[in-house]
């Protein structure tokens, strides 16, 4: 009698670490399914991968900023980038608008590591083919250019072509 109790007891132990141990794993799936959404969050979210991790924007554009971002893009990035077509590169009208700043900049400065690792920027590898090269930039310089873009987007009615 004390035998099948104790047989008994082990089955349902068994049965329960066997419950617990199915529910665990179901829980790994769903949080890992939760990490694949995550990759396709919000892209004003996504700050990238680089040395940028926060910055704060102040309301007004930096002209002085604004005027040196200008100079770098002539001649750091025209080779590859015009700002309302596309070239080698995308066209940068309205890039802070479907970025996060910090997102631009890490491109800017770290352009190798973020076309493996950031899912948007592969994608934007997978469908212009040529790497983005990186400009061995400071990381003012690559501020610069950030304010640039945000008085190109500032400013639409200076839309045209270049
Ligand atoms: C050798 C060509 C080349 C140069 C030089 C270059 N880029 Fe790029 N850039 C690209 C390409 C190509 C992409 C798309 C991603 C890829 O294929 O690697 C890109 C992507 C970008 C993006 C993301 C655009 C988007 O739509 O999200 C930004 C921002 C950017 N470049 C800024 C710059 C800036 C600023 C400079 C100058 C400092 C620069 N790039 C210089 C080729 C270049």
């Amino acid at each position: 009698m004390k035998n099948i109790i104790t047989i008994g007891l082990l089955f349902s132990i068994a049965i329960v670490l066997l419950v617990t141990a199915c529910s665990g794993s179901s829980d790994d799936k769903k949080q890992v399914a939760g990490k694949e959404e995550n990759k396709t969050i919000d892209p004003m979210q996504d700050k990238g991968i680089g040395p940028v991790e926060s910055i704060s924007l102040p309301g007004l554009i930096d002209q002085t900023m604004a005027v040196l971002g200008d100079t770098l893009f002539i001649n750091k990035c025209t080779a590859c980038h015009k700002i309302y077509k596309r070239k080698i590169g995308p066209p940068l009208v309205g890039v802070t608008k479907r970025r996060a700043p910090e997102w631009i900049m890490n491109m800017i400065l770290n352009p190798d590591e973020m076309v493996m690792k950031n899912d948007a920027a592969r994608k934007l590898l997978m469908e212009y083919i040529a790497p983005m090269a990186n400009q061995s930039l400071e990381e003012h310089e690559a501020r610069a250019l950030l304010e640039y873009f945000r008085s190109i987007d500032a400013d639409q009615t200076s839309l045209k072509e270049e």
